[in-house]
């Protein structure tokens, strides 16, 4: 969602009711004091290429960014309050279990994901403690969710920034490397360093085209006739020391739309106009 959209809508008020309650008193005040205009140069600080998270309060902002932006879509595309949602790799990241928290108020409401790595799913599983949604943490791949729940169950599947983490996960797979008991940051440089020679050899595709397409066209079937599979994919700073190219990931979503349609899968994109399309991608089940 763009930052200007962003701001005036919490000028407007929009968040008050639900989505602010997810945030700490403090964070709350300290936003609350900013005029729209202030607050959309923050976020600007922060939502940048690559994301930027050396200011004052940029953790909290980019969660108001994303936990509103996944809020926002959930809204404009009329979702039932009780709607259900499945998440593919969250890691210990919880603004979308947070935005269906505050999008459902109450009224119902179903989050699951497939989470691997167990460290990451520990953190989340304490992280999410006490939420009013329903959240469930099945420690399994994401392709194998239709052990778990029956076809055409669920309104939304979502990638909050996990196209990478999928491929990362799948090259990991093929060059023996744990992403399971391992911790995730410590053999992140490996996974980043196998997927760019992956990718500079010309071999990527070749590697990880049907195992990826395997995990959508699973999260295809899960999904309800006319639900929503939704992706975001930013960059953030700090990764070329590595030897990772910020443009081979400011790529991911493209790449993804790329294999997607190719695949035919029945899923067509919804433009959302104050999304970005090179960051953000909506597709709905025809
Ligand atoms: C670093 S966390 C990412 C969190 C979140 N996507 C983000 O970037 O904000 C990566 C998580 O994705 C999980 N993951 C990757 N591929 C997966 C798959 N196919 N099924 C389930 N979990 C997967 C990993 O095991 C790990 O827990």
């Amino acid at each position: 969602m763009n930052t200007d959209e962003l701001a005036k809508q919490m000028a407007s008020g929009k968040f008050k009711a639900h989505l602010q309650k997810e945030f700490s008193p403090e964070a709350i005040r300290r936003m609350g004091e900013l005029s729209a205009n202030e607050l959309r140069e923050r976020l600007n600080q922060v939502i940048s290429v690559p994301i930027n998270l050396s200011g004052e309060m940029s953790h909290e902002l980019l969660e108001f960014y994303y936990t509103a932006s996944w809020y926002n879509i959930f809204e404009d595309r009329g979702l039932p309050r009780n709607a259900s949602v499945f998440e593919v790799g969250a890691g210990d990241i919880v603004y979308i279990p947070k935005a269906l928290n505050a999008y459902s108020a109450g009224q119902g409401g179903k989050y699951v994901t497939a989470n691997l790595n167990n460290e990451l799913t520990m953190n989340f599983r304490e992280k999410t403690q006490g939420m009013q949604v329903d959240v469930e943490i099945i420690q399994d791949d994401g392709a194998n969710i239709l052990n778990y729940y029956s076809e055409e169950s669920f309104e939304v599947i979502a990638f909050h920034h996990a196209l990478n983490d999928i491929i990362q996960t799948i090259i990991a797979g093929i060059e023996g490397i744990d992403t399971v008991n391992n911790n995730w940051w410590t053999i992140e440089p490996q996974l980043l360093q196998a997927v760019m020679s992956y990718h500079n050899s010309g071999e990527l595709k070749d590697a990880a085209y049907e195992p990826f397409i395997h995990i959508i066209d699973t999260c295809n079937r899960l999904l309800k006739k006319g639900g929503y599979m939704i992706f975001d994919n930013c960059t953030y700073a700090g990764y070329e020391e590595l030897g990772y190219s910020s443009d081979f990931h400011s790529a991911y979503i493209n790449l993804a739309r790329e294999w997607i349609k190719e695949a035919n899968l029945g899923l067509e994109e919804v433009k959302m106009p104050s999304y970005d399309d090179k960051w953000w991608m909506v597709l709905r089940k025809v």
